[in-house]
């Protein structure tokens, strides 16, 4: 991984590691603001992922995103050996590092990218909303703090198993109170009752991995309100199973996760570059690319 010249190197570590679009992504921004660096993609084994966090500050890298599965680990490396941002330190997981002149920053870039998609591209202000945020695993953890701080009313978050809803919920009970934003978590057999005592909500956020399996997740009528919008946080050439449900369930404002990806990986640029890359252009080459699939 040495280099034989003095770019600045990033990458992105994960296993399985070909499909990532980081790369891509990355090489892209890099263009626009013409920032000279290097982006690739490294496999790394779970037993593997501490040598190598060690090691590429060394071989020239300035930054790092983490995937799967590497996210939890990642957050108690930068912990023990760093700082955490604090949406980094309740998310319990870290999908962006920098090794800056002052130690490691361990971030998480997810729900700053997912509020910059969802108020940016898809025009959505979720101040005084209602939102309904799905599952309750490493992607719903990561979201919570950013959600609570675009000031919706009530954020309930319901999952297949109600305990892991309610434990997420209580994490971030005192978040949610500072913000002024009831927060509820249940399990998805009890949304009918949440909606029929405090009425639709204004937004759905699949946060689940039902869609990797290509599972929707069925949800009560009159879950979303007549002008509702429903997010997943996956994406795919086609739309997923949970966007093709709302969308014959009479939802008309449906989007994927592929713009949450490029905003999260801008932030992460950003973070290490101090310049804010356009991220409707790699967007939009991105979509082409996935629908010539
Ligand atoms: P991630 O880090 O991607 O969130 P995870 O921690 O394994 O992955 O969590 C997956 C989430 O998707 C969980 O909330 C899971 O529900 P459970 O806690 O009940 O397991 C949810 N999930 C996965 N498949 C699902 C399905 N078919 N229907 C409903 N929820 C599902």
């Amino acid at each position: 991984m040495t280099t034989s010249d003095h770019l600045d190197c990033y990458a992105v570590l994960g296993q399985p590691i070909h499909h990532s679009l980081s790369p891509q992504i990355h090489a892209a921004f890099a263009t626009q603001t013409g920032q000279a660096l290097r982006y690739t993609a490294i496999e790394v084994a779970p037993a593997d992922l501490i040598s190598t966090l060690n090691q590429l500050p060394g071989d020239g890298f300035k930054g790092i995103n983490i995937t799967v599965p590497h996210k939890e680990a990642a957050w108690a490396y930068a912990q023990q050996h760093g700082t955490l941002s604090e949406r980094a330190a309740m998310a319990g997981a870290v999908n962006t590092i920098a090794w800056t002149p002052n130690g490691i920053i361990g971030d998480n870039t997810d729900g700053q990218g997912l509020l910059n998609d969802l108020q940016q591209r898809h025009g959505l202000n979720l101040a005084g909303k209602r939102i309904l945020l799905l599952g309750a695993g490493g992607a719903t953890r990561g979201v919570v703090l950013p959600l609570l701080a675009a000031a919706p009313t009530t954020l309930v978050i319901a999952n297949r198993t109600d305990t892991r809803a309610v434990e997420l919920a209580n994490l971030f009970t005192p978040k949610a109170v500072a913000a002024g934003c009831l927060l509820h978590g249940c399990g998805l057999d009890a949304l009918p009752q949440v909606i029929s005592a405090t009425g639709p909500f204004d937004i759905v956020i699949n946060a689940t991995s039902a869609s990797l399996g290509g599972e929707a997740i069925p949800l009560p009528a009159g879950t979303l309100s007549a002008n509702g919008f429903a997010y997943d946080m996956m994406y795919g050439k086609a739309p997923t199973a949970f966007l093709e449900a709302q969308r014959a369930a009479g939802v008309i404002h449906l989007a994927d996760g592929l713009g949450m990806l490029v905003e999260q990986a801008a932030v992460a640029f950003a973070l290490w570059r101090g310049i804010a890359p356009a991220t409707q252009p790699v967007y939009n080459a991105l979509r082409a690319q996935l629908a010539q699939k």
